[in-house]
């Protein structure tokens, strides 16, 4: 293909957990088109994503999703120059979904076949919103419902892990705490719209490794249960059965976010302490949290630290980030076609 530079057409998809996601993109990195189809709604009433229900979903939408995103674009499936496909990490059902339909386009247009670090293209999604403006050398904070990870990011492909959760994920915990509360799943959003009205201070609650700057890693089961504790006492409730006061749902929704965003923030100054660096590129679903993404800017201004936080509509999983692929034409590094995934 020609230079990734030149106007070339790049299809990405996403698929690692429950967004089947398509885009178009340009060797400048210029959005052509950008599809997202969300699984909310599948997953709803179990509280979370069921791993069979969201690979099968896949199946069903890839391809209306690829097809639409070429559309958009105003293009046909010969104009594309290169696949790019997110192979790692995920659920090993839904990753496949995508590899395969990367694999079978690959071969059948004769074109080039990318790999795309889900962890890295949350990262990557900083840098398409600060272009022109350079964002490496930084620390990257990843908060996902899968992922909550510090990295010494040195270059788009280049990720060392400074620090990461021992148990929960960050989104892990909000959807369960949102689930034990009775709100709205995915539970980020419903937890920071319950919080709206509580007060952060109203419930004492754990912050794992708290201020211990020799340790960049994070805990939330201890937060999680300490947030059960509160609305249930020990045992093996019924939380379909438990019904708090509105305000006391409020107070702890409040309450628990600071909790997580105390962490977040806390652990990522601590990490860019460590390492020397000035710069923090947050991303991830977690990211989209309006109070998470006020506490780094407050502090960011107080200590001279340069943030970037992917946009609202780059935080949860999309395909436009894959456009991280670019940069991994420009290294030369095209995929085989025997590629696996690596959940
Ligand atoms: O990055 P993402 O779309 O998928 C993974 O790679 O995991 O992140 C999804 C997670 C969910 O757990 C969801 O509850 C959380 O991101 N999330 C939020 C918010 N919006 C989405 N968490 C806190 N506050 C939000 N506003
Ligand atoms: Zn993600």
């Amino acid at each position: 293909m020609r230079g990734p530079s030149s106007k070339v057409n790049l299809l990405t998809l996403e698929t690692t957990c429950d967004e089947t996601a398509a885009a178009v993109v340009t060797g400048r990195l210029e959005v052509r088109s950008s599809v997202v189809a969300s699984q909310d709604d599948l997953h709803r009433r179990f509280g979370g994503v069921v791993p069979e229900i969201a690979s099968r979903a896949h199946l069903e939408r890839i391809l209306p999703v690829i097809d639409t995103a070429v559309r958009r674009a105003g293009l046909s499936l010969a104009d594309l120059d290169a696949v790019a496909v997110a192979n790692t990490p995920g659920l090993a059902g839904s990753l496949l979904v995508g590899l395969v339909a990367a694999k079978a386009l690959a071969v059948a247009l004769g074109i080039p076949l990318v790999a795309v670090n889900h962890l890295q293209a949350h990262i990557y999604a900083c840098r398409l919103a600060a272009a022109p403006q350079e964002v490496f050398p930084c620390v990257g904070l990843i908060v996902s419902g899968g992922h909550t990870s510090l990295y010494r990011c040195l270059g788009p492909l280049d990720f060392e892990l400074l620090g990461g959760t021992i148990d929960d994920a960050a989104g892990e915990a909000f959807d369960k705490v949102a689930a034990m509360l009775g709100l709205g799943y995915p539970g980020g959003p419903a937890i920071q719209e319950a919080a709206g009205q509580g007060n952060p201070r109203a419930y004492r609650l754990p912050r794992a490794f708290w201020h211990d700057d020799q340790r960049l890693d994070f805990s939330l089961s201890g937060l999680k249960t300490a947030v059960r504790y509160r609305i249930a006492g020990p045992g093996r409730p019924d939380f379909s059965q438990i019904k708090l006061p509105q305000q006391q749902v409020a107070d702890l929704a409040a309450s628990f976010q600071e909790a997580v965003v105390d962490s977040l923030v806390d652990k990522a100054f601590a990490a860019l302490g460590r390492t020397g660096l000035g710069i923090l590129c947050v991303g991830g679903g977690v990211a989209a949290n309006q109070r998470l993404r006020t506490r780094l800017d407050e502090e960011a201004s107080r200590r001279a630290v340069r943030l970037h936080v992917a946009p609202l509509r780059l935080c949860t999983d999309n395909a436009v980030m894959g456009a991280i692929a670019v940069e991994r034409l420009k290294a030369g590094l095209v995929a085989p076609l025997d590629l696996d995934v690596c959940p």
